[in-house]
């Protein structure tokens, strides 16, 4: 039983994907729902911690006693993400943030015309790295989705990013990653250690995640 071990402990969590939008009705997104983020925030209110949950554009209720913020744009969310940072202790990113935005919104719905279209992209914030950056006494932890080369994709960021831990998701296996209840994930360390989980609810890995998360948080304090 873990019962109120959060208690007092201010956790930030990022959940959904961002829109980046085109021109009045058309956007670029990707496949996250929001669940594996909202069922962090849930696990962590029901242990007790104060959490802010910054959610993507998802069809979930907002989990009870969490305060929400929602935004839309990888743009919007960091903003809000950098804006709250210097107030939690914990940091959550399982949002995904689209990597790439249009260079210009159209004002008027683009009309087709040529065979071929090419969209001019330019590069989103790097929220999470940027948090690295700053971090001061805060927990970070970050996902890492990979289709291909996990461990060594998911490292690399936890290291690039400055993270405390990650979570390692291989979105291509049945039963994981995007819009379903249940995930498959690892967990990385900045020591190298790594643990593996077997397939769960996201509310059950969540559940594992904050077991991590608190000793490392009590630490600081
Ligand atoms: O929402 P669900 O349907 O439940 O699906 C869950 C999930 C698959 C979205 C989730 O488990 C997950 O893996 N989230 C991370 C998705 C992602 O965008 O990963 P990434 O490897 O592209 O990004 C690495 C980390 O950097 C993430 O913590 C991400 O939030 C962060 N990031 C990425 C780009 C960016 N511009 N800013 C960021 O902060």
């Amino acid at each position: 039983l873990t019962g109120k071990d959060l208690a007092g402990c201010r956790i930030l969590v990022s959940a959904g994907p961002t829109r980046e939008e085109i021109d009045p009705v058309r956007y670029l997104s990707n496949r996250s729902s929001g669940r594996m983020g909202f069922a962090i925030a849930a696990a962590a209110r029901r242990r007790g911690a104060i959490v802010t949950l910054v959610a993507g554009p998802v069809q979930l209720m907002p989990p009870a006693g969490v305060e929400v913020v929602s935004v839309v744009s990888a743009r919007q969310m960091h903003e809000v993400m950098l804006g709250r940072f210097a107030a939690a202790d914990v940091v959550i990113k399982a949002a995904a943030v689209a990597d790439y935005r249009p260079m210009i919104r159209q004002q008027q719905k683009m009309k087709k015309k040529s065979e071929e279209f090419i969209l001019d992209l330019e590069k989103t914030p790097d929220i999470l790295a940027e948090l690295g950056q700053r971090k001061a006494h805060q927990i970070l932890v970050g996902f890492a989705a990979e289709t291909e080369d996990l461990l060594e994709h998911a490292r690399k960021k936890l290291v690039s990013k400055n993270l405390d831990m990650i979570v390692a998701n291989d979105v291509s296996i049945p039963g994981a990653g995007f819009d379903v209840d249940t995930n498959i994930v690892r967990f990385i360390y900045r020591n190298g250690e790594m643990e593996n989980l077997e397939l769960m609810s996201k509310t059950d890995v969540a559940n594992h995640l904050l077991d991590r998360i608190c000793p490392l948080w009590k630490k600081t304090c």
